[in-house]
Protein backbone atom coordinates (compact mmCIF):
# COMPACT_ATOMS: atom_id res chain seq x y z
CA UNK A 1 0.00 0.00 0.00
CA UNK A 2 1.10 3.70 -0.97
CA UNK A 3 0.42 7.11 0.36
CA UNK A 4 -1.77 8.97 -1.39
CA UNK A 5 -1.88 11.49 0.86
CA UNK A 6 -0.55 15.04 -0.52
CA UNK A 7 1.75 16.12 2.90
CA UNK A 8 3.14 12.50 2.95
CA UNK A 9 3.95 11.46 -0.16
CA UNK A 10 5.64 7.77 -0.74
CA UNK A 11 8.70 7.21 0.50
CA UNK A 12 8.66 10.49 2.90
CA UNK A 13 10.55 9.73 6.65
CA UNK A 14 7.88 10.15 9.13
CA UNK A 15 8.04 10.23 12.73
CA UNK A 16 5.31 9.86 14.95
CA UNK A 17 4.32 7.99 18.55
CA UNK A 18 2.33 5.40 16.95
CA UNK A 19 3.20 2.46 19.78
CA UNK A 20 4.82 -0.54 19.63
CA UNK A 21 3.96 -2.20 16.00
CA UNK A 22 5.48 -2.71 12.60
CA UNK A 23 2.82 -0.94 10.26
CA UNK A 24 0.64 1.73 11.50
CA UNK A 25 -2.37 3.12 8.46
CA UNK A 26 -3.45 6.88 8.90
CA UNK A 27 -5.24 9.52 7.18
CA UNK A 28 -3.10 11.56 8.52
CA UNK A 29 -4.63 12.81 11.69
CA UNK A 30 -5.61 9.97 13.61
CA UNK A 31 -1.78 9.25 14.39
CA UNK A 32 -0.17 12.33 14.94
CA UNK A 33 3.47 12.46 13.26
CA UNK A 34 5.77 14.50 11.28
CA UNK A 35 7.47 14.43 8.05
CA UNK A 36 11.24 14.64 8.71
CA UNK A 37 14.47 15.42 6.55
CA UNK A 38 15.19 12.41 4.56
CA UNK A 39 18.96 12.63 4.76
CA UNK A 40 18.91 12.57 8.34
CA UNK A 41 19.80 8.91 10.08
CA UNK A 42 16.40 7.46 12.23
CA UNK A 43 19.01 6.81 15.02
CA UNK A 44 20.07 10.81 15.05
CA UNK A 45 16.18 11.88 14.31
CA UNK A 46 15.16 9.51 17.18
CA UNK A 47 18.23 10.57 19.48
CA UNK A 48 19.60 13.97 20.10
CA UNK A 49 17.18 15.48 17.85
CA UNK A 50 14.42 13.37 18.56
CA UNK A 51 11.92 13.87 21.62
CA UNK A 52 14.36 13.15 24.23
CA UNK A 53 16.67 15.79 22.46
CA UNK A 54 14.29 18.32 22.55
CA UNK A 55 13.19 17.66 26.32
CA UNK A 56 16.78 18.80 27.22
CA UNK A 57 17.18 21.74 24.88
CA UNK A 58 13.95 23.21 26.06
CA UNK A 59 14.35 22.30 29.79
CA UNK A 60 17.80 23.57 29.82
CA UNK A 61 17.24 26.29 28.12
CA UNK A 62 14.62 27.75 28.83
CA UNK A 63 13.49 27.14 32.55
CA UNK A 64 17.40 26.30 33.71
CA UNK A 65 18.45 29.95 31.97
CA UNK A 66 22.07 28.59 32.03
CA UNK A 67 24.56 31.58 32.46
CA UNK A 68 28.55 30.92 31.88
CA UNK A 69 30.70 30.12 34.87
CA UNK A 70 27.30 28.42 36.34
CA UNK A 71 27.50 25.56 37.68
CA UNK A 72 24.65 22.42 36.74
CA UNK A 73 24.39 19.14 37.97
CA UNK A 74 22.34 16.65 35.82
CA UNK A 75 20.73 13.37 37.28
CA UNK A 76 20.87 10.57 35.11
CA UNK A 77 23.35 11.94 33.30
CA UNK A 78 24.28 9.46 30.41
CA UNK A 79 20.57 8.89 29.79
CA UNK A 80 19.57 10.54 26.45
CA UNK A 81 18.13 13.53 27.77
CA UNK A 82 20.81 13.86 30.56
CA UNK A 83 23.68 13.48 28.09
CA UNK A 84 22.16 15.73 25.78
CA UNK A 85 21.15 18.22 28.93
CA UNK A 86 24.43 18.16 30.21
CA UNK A 87 26.11 18.77 26.78
CA UNK A 88 24.36 21.77 26.15
CA UNK A 89 25.28 23.06 29.48
CA UNK A 90 28.44 22.62 28.39
CA UNK A 91 27.90 24.69 25.10
CA UNK A 92 26.46 27.96 27.33
CA UNK A 93 30.17 27.81 29.22
CA UNK A 94 28.58 26.29 32.47
CA UNK A 95 30.85 23.68 34.85
CA UNK A 96 28.72 20.29 34.30
CA UNK A 97 28.54 17.55 37.19
CA UNK A 98 26.48 14.75 36.28
CA UNK A 99 25.35 11.57 38.33
CA UNK A 100 25.12 8.18 37.02
CA UNK A 101 24.79 4.73 37.65
CA UNK A 102 28.43 3.08 36.76
CA UNK A 103 31.93 4.14 36.94
CA UNK A 104 32.04 3.46 32.81
CA UNK A 105 28.99 5.71 32.56
CA UNK A 106 30.85 8.42 34.51
CA UNK A 107 33.96 8.05 32.77
CA UNK A 108 32.16 8.29 29.15
CA UNK A 109 30.28 11.34 30.70
CA UNK A 110 33.74 13.29 31.67
CA UNK A 111 36.21 11.48 29.08
CA UNK A 112 33.51 11.84 26.04
CA UNK A 113 31.35 14.12 26.65
CA UNK A 114 33.81 16.49 28.61
CA UNK A 115 31.82 17.13 31.42
CA UNK A 116 33.71 18.50 34.43
CA UNK A 117 32.65 15.66 37.00
CA UNK A 118 30.49 13.00 37.69
CA UNK A 119 29.54 10.84 40.42
CA UNK A 120 28.45 7.31 40.34
CA UNK A 121 25.67 7.40 43.06
CA UNK A 122 25.30 3.66 43.31
CA UNK A 123 28.96 3.89 44.97
CA UNK A 124 29.52 6.83 46.13
CA UNK A 125 28.12 9.25 48.82
CA UNK A 126 26.76 11.75 46.68
CA UNK A 127 26.20 14.22 49.28
CA UNK A 128 29.45 14.69 50.03
CA UNK A 129 30.71 14.29 46.32
CA UNK A 130 28.40 17.65 45.39
CA UNK A 131 29.82 19.04 48.31
CA UNK A 132 33.34 18.51 46.97
CA UNK A 133 31.86 19.61 43.39
CA UNK A 134 30.27 22.11 43.99
CA UNK A 135 31.44 24.35 46.92
CA UNK A 136 29.30 27.58 45.93
CA UNK A 137 26.21 25.97 45.46
CA UNK A 138 23.98 24.79 42.57
CA UNK A 139 22.84 27.30 40.47
CA UNK A 140 20.58 24.77 38.25
CA UNK A 141 19.22 21.21 38.81
CA UNK A 142 18.05 19.46 35.51
CA UNK A 143 16.34 16.17 37.14
CA UNK A 144 15.53 13.33 35.52
CA UNK A 145 15.52 10.48 38.66
CA UNK A 146 13.76 12.92 41.79
CA UNK A 147 13.99 10.83 45.36
CA UNK A 148 17.54 11.41 47.36
CA UNK A 149 19.41 13.12 44.72
CA UNK A 150 16.70 15.44 44.43
CA UNK A 151 16.73 16.38 47.74
CA UNK A 152 20.55 16.03 47.90
CA UNK A 153 20.31 19.04 45.17
CA UNK A 154 17.64 20.97 47.10
CA UNK A 155 19.88 21.26 50.19
CA UNK A 156 22.79 22.46 48.16
CA UNK A 157 21.31 25.04 45.54
CA UNK A 158 22.48 28.66 44.80
CA UNK A 159 20.88 31.80 45.59
CA UNK A 160 18.04 31.97 42.72
CA UNK A 161 18.79 28.32 41.39
CA UNK A 162 16.70 26.90 39.05
CA UNK A 163 15.38 23.25 39.54
CA UNK A 164 14.19 22.21 36.61
CA UNK A 165 12.10 18.60 36.94
CA UNK A 166 12.16 16.94 34.01
CA UNK A 167 11.46 13.47 35.14
CA UNK A 168 11.72 11.28 38.32
CA UNK A 169 12.67 7.81 37.51
CA UNK A 170 13.28 6.61 40.97
CA UNK A 171 9.21 6.83 41.64
CA UNK A 172 7.83 5.64 38.43
CA UNK A 173 7.48 2.01 40.16
CA UNK A 174 6.64 2.60 43.36
CA UNK A 175 3.72 1.79 45.14
CA UNK A 176 2.13 3.75 48.15
CA UNK A 177 2.08 7.34 48.92
CA UNK A 178 5.88 8.75 48.27
CA UNK A 179 7.49 11.27 50.44
CA UNK A 180 8.02 14.46 49.54
CA UNK A 181 11.93 16.10 48.98
CA UNK A 182 12.61 17.00 52.51
CA UNK A 183 15.04 20.02 51.15
CA UNK A 184 11.89 21.73 49.46
CA UNK A 185 12.07 24.81 51.73
CA UNK A 186 15.81 25.86 50.95
CA UNK A 187 13.85 27.34 48.00
CA UNK A 188 12.82 30.29 50.47
CA UNK A 189 15.87 30.56 51.76
CA UNK A 190 17.25 30.46 48.19
CA UNK A 191 15.07 32.65 46.65
CA UNK A 192 15.19 29.48 43.89
CA UNK A 193 12.56 27.91 41.40
CA UNK A 194 11.49 24.45 40.80
CA UNK A 195 9.23 23.77 37.88
CA UNK A 196 8.37 21.11 35.77
CA UNK A 197 7.71 20.99 31.74
CA UNK A 198 6.37 18.47 29.03
CA UNK A 199 8.51 18.84 26.10
CA UNK A 200 4.66 18.62 24.15
CA UNK A 201 4.63 22.32 24.75
CA UNK A 202 7.71 23.59 22.69
CA UNK A 203 6.78 21.39 19.17
CA UNK A 204 6.11 24.50 17.45
CA UNK A 205 9.92 25.37 17.95
CA UNK A 206 11.65 21.77 17.28
CA UNK A 207 12.36 22.66 13.66
CA UNK A 208 14.64 25.96 14.89
CA UNK A 209 15.94 23.57 17.92
CA UNK A 210 16.96 20.60 15.67
CA UNK A 211 18.67 22.99 13.44
CA UNK A 212 21.09 25.20 16.30
CA UNK A 213 21.53 21.09 17.72
CA UNK A 214 22.49 20.19 13.74
CA UNK A 215 24.87 22.94 13.61
CA UNK A 216 26.24 21.57 17.40
CA UNK A 217 26.65 18.13 15.62
CA UNK A 218 28.58 19.25 12.69
CA UNK A 219 31.16 21.45 14.69
CA UNK A 220 31.75 18.50 16.86
CA UNK A 221 30.26 19.97 20.28
CA UNK A 222 26.90 17.55 20.79
CA UNK A 223 27.86 13.49 20.81
CA UNK A 224 25.15 11.07 19.97
CA UNK A 225 25.20 7.98 21.59
CA UNK A 226 23.04 5.12 20.79
CA UNK A 227 22.30 1.74 22.24
CA UNK A 228 20.63 -0.38 20.27
CA UNK A 229 18.32 -3.49 21.18
CA UNK A 230 17.66 -5.85 18.19
CA UNK A 231 14.27 -7.43 17.25
CA UNK A 232 10.26 -6.59 17.90
CA UNK A 233 10.07 -9.23 20.75
CA UNK A 234 12.68 -7.36 22.80
CA UNK A 235 10.53 -4.24 23.46
CA UNK A 236 9.37 -5.06 26.95
CA UNK A 237 12.83 -6.26 28.08
CA UNK A 238 14.11 -2.84 26.63
CA UNK A 239 11.32 -0.60 28.31
CA UNK A 240 12.06 -2.55 31.25
CA UNK A 241 16.01 -1.82 31.05
CA UNK A 242 15.40 1.83 31.30
CA UNK A 243 14.96 1.07 35.06
CA UNK A 244 17.83 -1.29 35.04
CA UNK A 245 20.09 1.34 33.43
CA UNK A 246 21.24 -0.69 30.13
CA UNK A 247 21.66 2.61 27.99
CA UNK A 248 24.03 4.80 27.64
CA UNK A 249 22.84 7.49 25.39
CA UNK A 250 19.42 6.79 23.67
CA UNK A 251 17.84 3.87 24.17
CA UNK A 252 16.23 2.11 21.05
CA UNK A 253 14.60 -0.64 19.66
CA UNK A 254 14.98 -2.24 15.87
CA UNK A 255 12.52 -4.53 14.66
CA UNK A 256 14.32 -5.05 11.27
N1 LIG B 1 9.33 16.39 30.91
C1 LIG B 1 9.31 15.85 29.69
O1 LIG B 1 8.69 16.37 28.76
C2 LIG B 1 10.09 14.58 29.47
C3 LIG B 1 10.27 14.09 28.17
C4 LIG B 1 11.03 12.91 28.00
C5 LIG B 1 11.56 12.25 29.12
N2 LIG B 1 11.31 12.76 30.36
C6 LIG B 1 11.87 12.12 31.56
O2 LIG B 1 13.27 12.29 31.50
C7 LIG B 1 13.90 11.21 32.21
C8 LIG B 1 14.96 10.59 31.31
O3 LIG B 1 14.30 9.94 30.24
P1 LIG B 1 15.14 9.25 29.07
O4 LIG B 1 14.16 8.76 28.08
O5 LIG B 1 16.23 10.15 28.64
O6 LIG B 1 15.73 7.97 29.81
P2 LIG B 1 17.25 7.60 30.01
O7 LIG B 1 17.84 8.64 30.90
O8 LIG B 1 17.88 7.35 28.70
O9 LIG B 1 17.15 6.21 30.76
C9 LIG B 1 16.77 6.13 32.06
C10 LIG B 1 18.02 6.13 32.99
O10 LIG B 1 17.61 6.40 34.31
C11 LIG B 1 18.54 5.85 35.20
N3 LIG B 1 17.79 5.28 36.34
C12 LIG B 1 16.94 4.25 36.34
N4 LIG B 1 16.44 4.04 37.58
C13 LIG B 1 17.03 4.99 38.38
C14 LIG B 1 16.92 5.30 39.76
N5 LIG B 1 16.13 4.60 40.59
N6 LIG B 1 17.67 6.32 40.24
C15 LIG B 1 18.48 7.03 39.44
N7 LIG B 1 18.62 6.78 38.11
C16 LIG B 1 17.89 5.78 37.59
C17 LIG B 1 19.29 4.75 34.44
O11 LIG B 1 20.66 5.13 34.34
P3 LIG B 1 21.73 4.86 35.52
O12 LIG B 1 22.64 3.79 35.04
O13 LIG B 1 22.40 6.18 35.67
O14 LIG B 1 20.93 4.44 36.74
C18 LIG B 1 18.66 4.75 33.06
O15 LIG B 1 19.62 4.56 32.03
C19 LIG B 1 12.81 10.25 32.60
O16 LIG B 1 12.46 10.47 33.95
C20 LIG B 1 11.65 10.62 31.68
O17 LIG B 1 10.41 10.30 32.23
C21 LIG B 1 10.60 13.91 30.54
Amino acid sequence: MSSRHPEFPEGAQVTGSFGMQDYVVSDGRSVPFRVVDSTLEPELLLGVLGGTGMTAYFGLLELGKPQPGETVVVSGAAGATGSVAGQIAKIQGCRVIGTAGSDEKCRWLVDTLGFDAAINYRTEDVGAALDRLCPGGIDIYFDNVGGDILDLCLARIATHARVVLCGGISRYNKTGPIPGPTNYFNLVYRRARMEGFIVLDYAARFPAAMAEMRGWIETGRLHQQVTVINGFRSLPKALIGLFEGVNTGKLMVKTN
